[in-house]
């Protein structure tokens, strides 16, 4: 049985705004949780976050009391990211199939949040995911590409990133396909409206 979700996060990574189909449905399913008593915190990745660099690396292998300002700042946005993910008992992401795989906005929030120590570990039988009990929706939106067929690089990547930090609970809404098919978009919104 699944716990009442008391807090959702919604991570949008469209760089369009009203039109955005991903948008829409995120926001549908959000409306489903919050008619439930949850609180939503909304991530809009169209407001890119940095890209890890040298210092944010150097800061996993350097103890804290020895951290340079450069680190400081780079570990600092990982942990903000990394604490709403912790905080969240659902995550939903939207996810637009850009050029095969999932956009480049959504790629620099995955690598702030796959954090050794914060979100999976090492250990002697391999990596170790550290976010257990949570859920995702995953929305993935595309204009001709099938989810989950052999040119979608996103689909499977979104669910390996979320496996390997320990989240098994996961479920593709579709809205692909949008440019070559009917109804997608209806389809999805209903699934969205289901998920509560
Ligand atoms: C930069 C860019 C790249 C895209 N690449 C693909 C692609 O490789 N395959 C595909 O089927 N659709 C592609 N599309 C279409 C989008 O996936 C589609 O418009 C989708 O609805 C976008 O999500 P949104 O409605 O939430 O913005 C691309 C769109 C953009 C803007």
């Amino acid at each position: 049985m699944r716990r009442v979700p008391v807090n959702v996060l919604l991570v949008n990574s469209s760089a369009r705004a009203e039109a955005s189909t991903s948008r829409q449905i995120v926001a549908k399913v959000g409306e489903q949780f919050a008619a439930s008593g949850a609180q939503l915190v909304s991530r809009d990745l169209a407001h890119s976050l940095p890209h890890v660099n040298e210092a944010w690396v150097q800061s996993g292998f350097t103890d804290p009391n020895d951290w340079t300002d450069a680190m400081r700042d780079a570990a600092g946005v990982s942990s903000q990211i990394v604490d709403e993910v912790m905080a969240a008992d659902v995550l939903v992401l939207g996810v637009p199939i850009y050029n095969f795989g999932v956009p480049a906005a959504f790629k620099a929030w995955v690598d702030q949040v796959c954090r050794a120590g914060r979100t999976f570990r090492y250990t002697e039988n391999g990596p170790e995911g550290l976010l257990k009990g949570k859920r995702a929706i995953v929305v993935v939106s595309s204009g001709g590409v099938p989810i989950d067929s052999p040119v979608d690089f996103a689909t499977p990547h979104v669910r390996q990133v979320l496996n390997f930090i320990g989240i098994t609970d996961i479920q593709v809404i579709g809205a692909d396909g949008q440019m070559t098919g009917e109804g997608k978009v209806e389809a999805a919104l209903e699934q969205a409206a289901a998920v509560a």
